[in-house]
């Protein structure tokens, strides 16, 4: 099969099992100038930073399969796809600890001020230890609220519960109501869903503002289901003590108002960036176009 990746990978996957196929390797993002390879392109392999939107696939008009080196699929038209009868694959499971364990660096991070400790002890200017110096957030006996409950945020839970935190799950089927009081007894608020329809800008103002004062948000699910703007306004009000965001609405860019504000910790989409999680995430992409190229079912299709 001829196979278009869109960027190089944690290697050995493609040289291991794609051996015998014709891959490409785009540099990242999916430029026009790389739109040429995919006319003849039988597969493609996207990670969230190459866009499968419908004008992509209608470049790539032989194209059956579309394995994404990805939990998330927002970047992939789902539509345009099932439009066509192209598979999509994704790479659930070898991501979810590496994900939860970003997600707590994050949590420990913002309640212990860890970037603002930081600057001030590479600053010279540090001159000892004071009662009253970053004082942060303690966590055991506080309420964790994890904004939904698949793998990743029950990932996320067990760790909660190892520092002493209660666990207030919300998943799909919590009414509105529901959500309002998961907002108002969170004292720090995981992001755990995927981006939909449903989910884009579900924290704007209105939610960040009915969050309990001084909790703290953190968002390693996708940019836009958090309101940068309204996030930015909550937090230099202080209503919210601070934020841990691995991820943007605008994705490479980030709002300049998060920039400047302290006590938000800020991160380039490292959640499954570990050697390891990033091979094997890799490696069930291409095992996906290698089973689908020897006629086998595959192994995580999305709906
Ligand atoms: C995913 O898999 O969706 C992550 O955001 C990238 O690791």
């Amino acid at each position: 099969m001829k196979i278009f990746v869109g960027q190089p990978l944690v290697e050995p996957s493609t040289k291991d099992l794609l051996t015998g196929h014709e891959v490409v390797t785009g540099a990242g993002n999916l430029p026009r100038s790389e739109w040429p390879s995919l006319a003849e392109a039988e597969a493609l392999l996207p990670t969230p930073r190459e866009r499968i939107t419908a004008e992509v696939l209608a470049a790539a008009p032989r194209v059956r399969i579309v394995a994404s080196h990805s939990v998330g699929v927002d970047h992939v038209d789902l539509a345009a796809c099932r439009a066509r009868g192209i598979l999509v694959t994704n790479t659930p499971d070898v991501l979810t600890d590496a994900t939860a364990d970003l997600a707590w660096a994050l949590i420990l991070a913002v309640s212990r001020r860890l970037h603002e400790g930081e600057t001030l002890a590479r600053s010279g200017s540090w001159d000892g230890w004071k009662p009253q110096e970053l004082l942060g957030v303690s966590l055991a006996g506080k309420t964790l609220g994890i904004y939904g409950f698949g793998r990743i945020g029950r990932a996320v839970a067990r760790r909660g519960e190892a520092f002493g935190m209660n666990v207030l799950p919300f998943d799909k089927g919590g009414t509105e109501e529901d959500f309002e009081g998961f907002l108002s007894k969170a004292d720090v608020l995981s992001i755990h869903v995927p981006l939909t329809d449903e989910t884009r800008g579900k924290f704007g103002e209105k939610e960040l503002l009915r969050m309990k004062k001084g909790a703290i948000l953190v968002n390693t699910a996708r940019g836009p289901i958090v309101d940068e703007a309204a996030l930015v306004a909550a937090l230099s009000s202080k209503h919210l003590f601070g934020a841990g965001l691995d991820v943007f609405e605008k994705e490479p860019a980030i709002h300049p108002g998060l920039l400047s504000l302290p006590n938000v910790v800020v991160l380039p989409h490292l959640g499954s960036a570990t050697t390891d999680t990033r091979l094997a995430m890799a490696r069930l992409a291409c095992e996906e176009i290698a089973r689908f190229a020897r006629g086998e079912p595959p192994l995580h299709p999305v709906p």
